[in-house]
């Protein structure tokens, strides 16, 4: 090729050579980038590449039946391959909005400090849940309680709840996700309740939406109970409890009509992925044919179509998301204190190991939420909560808890089998994330 290059340059005039070395640029320059989206290594699975499928998520109103909890797959079959299409090929990757410039808030430890902890009182929030009102139900211990978050290299701007109200006026902060992340709105909730006055706030009652209002603000705080973020057979926000999970991991419409609203999103999602596998139901199977994929793989699809949602939708000028990071369980105490068998039970102080990570969060998912939110560079920050809530094994309510069913008599009498290593006590361990939220803010 170089040899039939020079020969012929003689008799073409300049203009067409540097064209001809323009096309041949082009070309190489499609080739390189082709070769790169096929290099892509594919976390879900490893296919051929001729068999992967991609799907558009839906972005308008889909035409199939809406999932609820009791919708049935007519059949399973194997998982087909099927992608979903956005961020393999429409979004550009580009640098992600660090969490500060100067500093980073999620890595540093927890400091003891009674003076300014807890930032309220459990008993004087009248939203507290039952669930998490460890006091109530009896934790002797309040140590939980007085712990500060402090970040190696500079310090979180002070909580101030007059602030905070300010940064909110006229806006409406909604809160989207599974248990953990209601815990966490529960936790701004009654951060944000103490200093407006009783007649002048409302709470809708429990549902799909649930609404705090705020009216000299103008304001509200909201949870949306979206545990799969993709429209899913568990989105009623009482009756959940089902053996078989169905997704339809191709449409978030569901719920992104009620999200689409707010001013400012935090997300989560990811416990709900651990007990796969889950059953996926695309959106054009027309007979009713699901395919069964697991957890983390279905998690994979369902952050994807959130991730499109978010390209197409979300102008950072006007919107501010957040993603909040796993949150960590302490089901085996054997993982911080090797030779023990129990579990986050009888635990009275945060861990002191730096960089400690247990087993219940799983790194692969880490990174697949690393690589789903860096492609969609400044629009979501990340609320990184995970490292910091690692070293809270004191902050579970294990049995110091409303629990919905009686238990039995061999639980009783052995606390250690019935904890909830899970959730966490409030005031705690999510108070802090909302001190993050506001720094970030
Ligand atoms: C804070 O803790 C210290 C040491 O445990 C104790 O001496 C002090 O009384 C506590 N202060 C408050 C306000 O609880
Ligand atoms: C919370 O308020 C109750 C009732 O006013 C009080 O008895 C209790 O000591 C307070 N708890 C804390 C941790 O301040
Ligand atoms: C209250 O906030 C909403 C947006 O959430 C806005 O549309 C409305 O105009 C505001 N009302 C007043 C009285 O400021
Ligand atoms: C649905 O079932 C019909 C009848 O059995 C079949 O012809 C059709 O191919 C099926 N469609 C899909 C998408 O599997
Ligand atoms: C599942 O099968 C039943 C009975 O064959 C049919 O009535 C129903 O429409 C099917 N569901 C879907 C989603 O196609
Ligand atoms: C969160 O922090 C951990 C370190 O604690 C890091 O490995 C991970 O990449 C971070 N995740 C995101 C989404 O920023």
């Amino acid at each position: 090729m170089m040899q039939r290059w020079s020969r012929k340059k003689t008799h073409f005039p300049l203009l067409v050579i540097l064209l001809l070395i323009f096309i041949v640029f082009t070309v190489l320059y499609n080739e390189l980038s082709i070769q790169q989206i096929h290099e892509e290594p594919d976390p879900v699975h490893h296919r051929q590449e001729t068999s992967i499928t991609y799907v558009k998520p839906n972005r308008l109103s889909p035409a199939h039946e809406v999932l609820d909890r009791f919708s049935k797959c007519n059949a399973t079959r194997d998982y087909s391959g099927r992608r979903i299409a956005s961020l393999d090929r429409t979004v550009k990757t580009g640098p992600r909005r660090v969490a500060s410039e100067r500093c980073d808030v999620f890595s540093g430890k927890w400091v003891f400090d009674n003076a300014s902890y807890p930032l309220y009182n459990e008993s004087h929030c009248p939203y507290m849940s039952d669930q998490l009102a460890c006091h109530k139900h009896g934790r002797p211990d309040l140590g939980y309680q007085y712990w500060r978050w402090q970040p190696h290299n500079c310090n979180l701007n002070r909580w101030d709840v007059t602030e905070m109200w300010e940064k909110l006026r006229g806006k409406r902060l909604m809160f989207v996700g599974d248990s953990l992340n209601r815990g966490q709105w529960i936790s701004m909730v009654c951060l944000l309740q103490s200093v407006i006055p009783a007649n002048k706030r409302t709470m809708s009652p429990n549902a799909h939406l649930t609404i705090f209002r705020a009216e000299e603000y103008n304001a509200t705080v909201e949870f949306l109970w979206a545990p799969l973020l993709v429209e899913s057979n568990s989105d009623d926000p009482v009756n959940h409890r089902l053996d078989e999970r169905i997704i339809r991991p191709d449409s978030v419409l569901k719920h992104a009509s009620q999200w689409e609203h707010a001013d400012i999103l935090v997300f989560n999602t990811y416990l709900w992925w651990r007990q796969g596998p889950v059953k996926l139901l695309w959106s054009a199977e027309e007979n009713g044919t699901c395919e069964e994929l697991d957890g983390k793989g279905a998690m994979e699809l369902a952050m994807k179509a959130w991730a499109d949602w978010v390209a197409a939708k979300v102008d950072p000028l006007k919107k501010r998301v957040f993603f909040a990071t796993m949150s960590p369980t302490h089901l085996w105490s054997r993982e911080w204190e090797p030779g023990s068998e129990g579990n986050c039970y009888n635990e009275k102080t945060p861990m002191e190991l730096e960089s400690y990570w247990g087993s219940g969060s799983d790194l692969p998912t880490m990174r697949m939420v690393d690589d789903v939110l860096g492609r969609l560079s400044s629009k979501v920050s990340v609320l990184n909560i995970t490292q910091l809530s690692e070293y809270r094994k004191d902050g579970h309510p294990s049995i110091y808890r409303k629990f919905w069913e009686t238990l039995r008599p061999e639980q009783l009498s052995n606390p250690a089998s019935y904890s909830d290593c899970i959730h966490w006590c409030l005031p705690g361990v999510p108070d802090v994330w909302n001190e993050l939220l506001f720094h970030l803010l």
